[in-house]
């Protein structure tokens, strides 16, 4: 029988439309309007950071995105009493918990798990007694899978930054990020990647079986300055199921 792949989702992360608005103060660009573009041109999914120090998402702009999209918001955060707050209070669909220092560009690391559990545990419960699925930005590796798991995580999701930026590295990082899929599938997560793929470097990651979703953000924000955000999108989407289906069903 035809092994039919899973479907591979993309969730656009619309931070630095927030990042580029924030930049003269205003309204323009709209997080919103961009999110609900997203979606128009096949996004599965809304991806929005906030971040302790507001630099790009407000308050604001996460309640008006869970208000005006139908479809899932995963609510980047700390694991901070404030953050976990605002999350309950909010109730997105998912919650996934990344490392945050403010000294950082952007999230440069995994969340550190292995040692964590029991204060993860204690502060990340109340997410999935909401209903809110609790995920995990982590590096590529089976002890934070592991830890992920005792903690209760239903997804992990790998971080795929040093995959996309430094080449010398790029072909073991992905192999650690295929062994890592594999691993946290076979324990019963839901794997998800992401953090600075652009359409160079989307297709082996796309390729990954287990992977259900991809998140988007920076690349796509920045290539829809030359073609715009829908067009930017739906090649993406391209790459992604033609590298999927085609890995599988060799067409
Ligand atoms: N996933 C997580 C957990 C992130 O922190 C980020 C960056 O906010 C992304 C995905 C998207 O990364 P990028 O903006 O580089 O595509």
């Amino acid at each position: 029988m035809l092994d039919i792949p899973k479907p591979l989702r993309l969730g656009v992360n619309v931070d630095h439309v927030a990042t580029l608005r924030n930049a003269r103060g205003g309204v323009h660009p709209s997080p919103v309007a961009a999110a609900l573009l997203a979606i128009r041109a096949g996004a599965d999914g809304i991806t929005a950071h906030l971040r302790e120090d507001r630099r790009h998402i407000r308050d604001d702009d996460i309640t008006a995105i869970r208000e005006a999209i139908m479809a899932p918001l995963n609510f980047e955060m700390a694991a901070t009493d404030e953050m976990i707050a605002i999350a309950l209070d909010t109730k997105p669909n998912a919650a996934c918990i990344v490392p945050e220092r403010r000294e950082e560009v952007t999230t440069e690391g995994g969340l550190a798990v292995v040692g964590n559990e029991d204060r993860l545990t204690d502060l990340l419960m109340p997410l999935k007694e909401a209903g809110i699925r609790l995920s995990l930005f982590i590096e590529a590796n089976e002890a934070d899978i592991d830890s992920a798991k005792q903690i209760g995580a239903d997804i992990v999701e790998l971080h795929t930054g040093n995959y996309c930026n430094d080449l010398s590295k790029g072909r073991a990082e992905l192999e650690r990020i295929r062994h890592a899929a594999a691993y946290g599938a076979n324990l019963g997560i839901e794997i998800h990647a992401g953090h600075g793929l652009g359409f160079d470097t989307v297709g082996p990651i796309a390729a990954i079986p287990e992977i259900e979703e991809l998140n988007i953000g920076h690349f796509l924000i920045g290539e829809s300055l030359f073609c715009g955000l829908e067009a930017a999108i739906t090649e993406m989407r391209q790459k992604m199921q033609s590298s999927r289906y085609h890995n599988k069903l060799g067409y």
